[in-house]
């Protein structure tokens, strides 16, 4: 396996996506479908976790999801997605889920949701993936979390 590879900060990775609630988005009551937002998700993780390793990347787990607020037709979908901790070959991303009304310009918390990013090599095997470089005591604080609830999730595993 090779060597793990020099560190990276959060901040190289970090993903911010906009989206619109379009028709197909969204049920028969006008509400988006939770599998939407549930996709946007991944593609965040999917960016960050990329961006960090430069790599080939799969999706290995999302915890636990919960929808806080429902995210209805025309309503902007903020994003937010940055790589919390780097582990051997995997990364957990955390994604934050904003909606916003966009003739108040409200916003609601819709989910936010943890997801685990494996790094594959050419030949897709996983393979070791970047340290990540906290300079900031909320990074500091998130990387610790990650490192706990890894510990649940390879428990359950
Ligand atoms: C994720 C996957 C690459 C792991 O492969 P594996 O042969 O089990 O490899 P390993 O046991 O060496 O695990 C590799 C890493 O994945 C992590 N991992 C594996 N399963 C996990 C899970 N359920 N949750 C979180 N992390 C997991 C391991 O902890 C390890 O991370 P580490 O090196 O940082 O400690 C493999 O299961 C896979 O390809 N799954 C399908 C992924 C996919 O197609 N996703 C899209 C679904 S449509």
């Amino acid at each position: 396996m090779q060597a793990r590879r020099s560190r990276k900060p959060p901040d190289h990775s970090r993903v911010e996506m906009t989206e619109i609630v379009l028709p197909e988005d969204t049920n028969q009551y006008g509400h988006a479908w939770g599998g939407h937002v549930m996709t946007l998700i991944d593609k965040a993780a999917a960016i960050a976790s990329t961006r960090h390793c430069r790599t080939n990347v799969v999706t290995a787990s999302v915890d636990s999801l919960t929808f806080r607020a429902p995210v209805k037709l025309g309503h902007i979908l903020k994003l937010y997605a940055s790589v919390n901790a780097a582990f051997h070959t995997s990364m957990e991303v955390g994604v934050k889920v904003l909606s916003e009304d966009p003739l108040s310009g409200l916003q609601a918390h819709c989910c936010s949701a943890f997801v685990t990013m494996v790094a594959l090599d050419a030949t897709g095997r996983p393979t070791p993936v970047p340290g990540l470089a906290l300079r900031t005591p909320e990074e500091r604080r998130r990387q610790r979390a990650a490192a706990q609830r890894r510990r649940s999730r390879l428990a359950g595993r």
